[in-house]
């Protein structure tokens, strides 16, 4: 739809969009004006069926009443509060309810938390976190952090350095010290497997061979997505993790799982630390911690990786890190309440109930035209297309437009297809889901 269609608009040249095509969505703007449970309205009144629960964080579904009211209360008793040399009750309080569910269980002790706005700061945060601890214990020459090709980690300069997406990375300059393990993504061996891929938990050893190439006192913390989301879904061969985690503790790396899009239920896990039964040494996570709705994001720490930190003079600062938005008291109140919701209605684990379904459901696409895999775990699914010669993610952006028109939100990375429905999603709406895109994949080209 041109501007003169939509008289009432604001012009759309001022806002610089992230990752958008600015010029070429401007000329066609796709515009969410509304939204309700399952559901998003376009200003020109059309519902379309959120297939990707917003950006992977709106997991209770939209315009919980509950989160509403919880931070018209906040804003009203107490709308900002410093948090640097300052505290205020419900930041204590939000904290201690995470620790409760702390990824991995109360046995794993994940359950010091450092509050930040974003995944990106998340991320951030638990790569100095662990550069810090390792200072602290007389490991001061572990500075380096090791990341995964294909590894999503937001846009600060240390996850795009740890990052693999070379479109995040070519243009900027990124944190010497840093190295990657390969990808784990197969399709020759592992396409269309249901379940985790039987094929790759060797490329858990590449950690081994940099430990060999740089010197393992060189290097602080290895960061994985434990299921690769904005790269195209990307899951864990079997037994990958596991030998991960052995291969870090043996030479004394600390373990961080980006959990920014798997925390709080995606897996039909709370974590899927606990869906895999691996626990890293700090947990990042964002996005659902508050169901979207007030940008927040919270770092788990072991105990002891805390602990090792609270040393020295008591009147000095342990960890030189900290955002003006840390435990902001509204994002507390909206995570407070967004527990509140996952509690009771059991959304943590309700994918486990739906897994099998959605499963079946989305591998009727299977001899969709240009399918060429499959992968699902939890309430995600990757559905990869092939590529148009020489016009590599064409075809799944023509699938998203298309979707988009006939009322389905899909999100799309190169030629993959990712969904992530909201965690309330019903078993028809998973059929409408699959009936819309095996649609708009017959008629893409
Ligand atoms: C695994 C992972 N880490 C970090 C981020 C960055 O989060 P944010 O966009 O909130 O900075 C994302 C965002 O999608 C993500 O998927």
């Amino acid at each position: 739809m041109s501007d003169t269609a939509r008289p009432n608009t604001p012009s759309l040249d001022s806002y610089w969009m992230p990752f958008t095509a600015n010029r070429q969505f401007k000329k066609a703007p796709r515009l969410l004006a509304a939204a309700e449970g399952m559901h998003y309205t376009t200003d020109d009144g059309r519902r379309v069926l959120d297939g990707t629960a917003g950006l992977w964080c709106v997991n209770a579904g939209h315009g919980r009443r509950q989160i509403t009211a919880a931070v018209e209360r906040q804003l009203s008793t107490l709308d900002y509060a410093p948090s640097f040399q300052m505290g205020h009750p419900i930041a204590f309080e939000f904290a201690e309810r995470l620790a409760a569910i702390a990824p991995g269980g109360p046995e794993a002790k994940l359950d010091r938390v450092f509050y930040t706005g974003s995944g990106s700061e998340s991320v951030d945060t638990a790569l100095k976190i662990a550069i810090a601890y390792q200072r602290a214990i007389g490991q001061g020459t572990r500075t380096r952090v090791i990341g995964r090709e294909r590894g999503y980690h937001g846009v600060g300069f240390g996850g795009i350095s740890v990052g693999g997406l070379v479109n995040n990375r070519r243009v900027f300059p990124l944190l010497p010290g840093t190295d990657h393990l390969r990808h784990t993504h197969d399709p020759d061996r592992n396409a269309f497997t249901r379940g985790l891929p039987a094929h790759g938990a060797e490329l858990a050893d590449d950690l081994e061979r940099l430990v060999a190439l740089h010197g393992v006192e060189t290097i602080a913390a290895v960061v994985v997505e434990p299921v690769a989301g904005s790269t195209g879904v990307l899951l864990p061969p079997k037994g990958y993790l596991e030998r991960l985690r052995e291969i870090a503790t043996r030479h004394g790396i600390l373990l961080i799982f980006d959990e920014v899009i798997s925390g709080f239920g995606r897996l039909g896990t709370p974590f899927a630390t606990d869906y895999f039964g691996v626990t890293p040494d700090i947990v990042t996570t964002a996005k659902g911690l508050t169901n979207g709705t007030i940008p927040m994001g919270a770092v788990f720490v072991k105990r002891d990786v805390h602990d090792a930190l609270m040393t020295g003079p008591e009147a000095a600062i342990e960890l030189f890190h900290g955002y003006t938005y840390s435990g902001h008291p509204v994002a507390c109140a909206a995570g407070l309440a967004t527990l509140d919701v996952y509690a009771g209605e059991g959304l943590l684990t309700r994918g486990a109930a739906l897994a099998q379904e959605w499963e079946d459901a989305i591998f009727t696409l299977k001899d969709a035209p240009n399918v060429i895999d499959i992968r699902t775990i939890g309430l995600v699914a990757g559905i990869e297309l092939a590529s148009r010669p020489g016009a590599a993610g064409a075809r799944a952006y023509d699938v998203f437009l298309d979707c988009f028109h006939k009322g389905l939100l899909i999100r799309v990375t190169g030629d993959i297809i990712a969904l992530s429905p909201p965690l309330i999603v019903e078993r028809e709406q998973i059929g409408e889901i699959v009936s819309v895109l095996g649609d708009a994949l017959a008629s893409a080209g």
